[in-house]
């Protein structure tokens, strides 16, 4: 199998230096990841050997150690997404209400995709409000669980919903909603790119949407193609899918 007909995800998996890649050329590798490369490239316009030229020279460099999850426990998997992602996204969503409040005053009048973006903006934000303190609450706590039995040589715990997959299956499917949102707001903002002469407020609204984007990005990936498969794999006493 070739690069161009692996799938996004599964490079990503291979080599966590390739997702800054996927970033620069808007290539979904967390929701969207199950696509082969070259159709992922078609579907956005990009040329297929440029993408590959960027991944090699991408996966030449060495791994940042806070991306690299091979070998490392579930336990330190939740403990990283709760301290880096959940509180960015604590600290970042009132700030994003804010911003997208203070733009709209100024100039709703005249940009009609404002209103709209902030509208999804709250959709947003309160999706993923609810979103994370199932994770935190319900399905986090239930694989730290899974784990420390499976090390003490236990059976697996079941929750009250049944498998593991059940609440993944949820989680999952939340996690393309807030997916789709994002996308949405992308479009409607021309790719977060502001008219020229925008205020700093308007700056910092759009530049802020894309870097909790990016961050949005990361985050779904260690959970859907790291955390959720592994604590799938660890309920049913198999050992890791995931070899990376
Ligand atoms: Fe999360
Ligand atoms: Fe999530």
């Amino acid at each position: 199998m070739t690069v161009a007909t692996q799938t996004v995800r599964d490079i990503a998996l291979e080599n966590p230096a390739t997702i800054r890649v996927f970033e620069k050329f808007g290539i979904d590798y967390c929701c969207g990841g199950r696509k082969p490369l070259t159709e992922a490239c078609e579907a956005n316009s990009i040329a297929v050997d440029e993408v590959i030229a960027a991944l090699e020279r991408a996966a030449a460099e060495p791994v940042p150690q806070a991306d690299n999850w091979a070998g490392r426990s579930l336990v330190e998997l939740v403990d990283y997404i709760i301290n880096t992602h959940h509180a960015y996204v604590n600290q970042e969503t009132p700030r994003l209400t804010q911003l997208a409040a203070r733009v709209v005053a100024r100039h709703g009048d005249t940009k009609p995709e404002l209103p709209i973006i902030q509208a999804k903006v709250a959709e947003l934000v309160e999706e993923l409000s609810s979103h994370l303190g199932k994770e935190e609450m319900i399905l986090f706590p239930h694989i730290v669980r899974l784990e420390r039995a499976m090390d003490k040589g236990q059976p697996a715990p079941r929750g009250c919903f049944g498998t593991v997959s059940n609440p993944i299956a949820m989680m999952t499917s939340e996690h393309d909603s807030a997916g789709t949102l994002m996308a949405e707001i992308r479009k409607l903002s021309g790719d977060y790119t502001p008219p020229i002469g925008a205020c700093p407020t308007f700056l910092n609204f759009y530049n802020s949407l894309r870097e909790f984007e990016q961050d949005l990005h990361q985050h779904i990936h260690l959970e859907n193609n790291i955390l959720f498969p592994k604590a799938i794999a660890l309920e049913q006493g198999i050992g890791s899918s995931y070899q990376g």
